[in-house]
């Protein structure tokens, strides 16, 4: 999973209405140069969306975001998703993904968040909402402290902050939903999601070479 995100570090969070136009999504965003996909559990199409991506485009890796219990990580794992992110830290998450040997990313934005997920033996963390927790600088302060953990910022990211963000080697990988506009989704202008994929998978290579 970490090797994975060297390689393309960045997450399209994909929040779809729609499970119809999921496969649509995810090939764009894999036409991208963007496989790694997080799919929210936040609409009634998340479980059919992550379910026909996992079929239908085999070079996605698709996972689920917005997991807020143990009971949504089996449903959905079972559904398809090959990995779980929360927004919060939750030992119920934790657990359930981990009996599953799925990689469960929860989200922290205080240290006293990180150090309860550290404890519980996570080094992979996702910092939500980035922006409106302290940003680059806060992610800077936590990862003076917490030296064995990588982070993926999510909330406020955008092609113009991404660079920041990539910057800082206790970056793992950035997520955001960005890269595919609820706009575009319901437009059917999947070039669109292709094209800020492409952006964003140039600025991560020059910065990350
Ligand atoms: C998430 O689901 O992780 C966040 O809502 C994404 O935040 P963004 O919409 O600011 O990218």
């Amino acid at each position: 999973m970490k090797s994975l995100f060297e390689k393309t570090p960045v997450v399209p969070v994909v929040v779809i209405d729609d499970a119809d136009k999921a496969v649509r999504v995810a090939e764009a965003l894999v036409a991208g140069g963007l496989p790694i996909i997080e799919v929210t559990m936040r609409t009634a199409a998340a479980a059919d969306a992550i379910a026909a991506i996992a079929k239908q485009v085999p070079d996605a890796f698709v996972g689920a975001g917005t997991v807020l219990s143990g009971d949504h990580a089996r449903a959905i794992v079972a559904a398809g998703a090959k990995f779980i992110v929360s927004p919060g830290l939750h030992a119920d998450v934790v657990t359930a993904a981990e009996d599953l040997s799925v990689p469960i990313i929860p989200g922290i934005a205080t240290a006293t968040e990180a150090q309860q997920a550290w404890n519980m033996g996570l080094r992979v963390l996702k910092f939500f909402p980035a922006e409106q927790a302290g940003g680059v600088s806060m992610i800077k302060a936590l990862a003076s402290v917490f030296r064995d953990v990588v982070f993926m910022p999510t909330g406020g990211v955008s092609a113009a902050n991404l660079k920041d963000y990539l910057e800082l080697p206790a970056v793992l990988a950035c997520g955001g939903s960005w890269l595919t506009p609820a706009k575009a989704i319901a437009d059917g202008d999947f070039d669109r999601i292709t094209t800020l994929a492409s952006e964003a998978l140039a600025i991560a290579k020059e910065v990350r070479g």
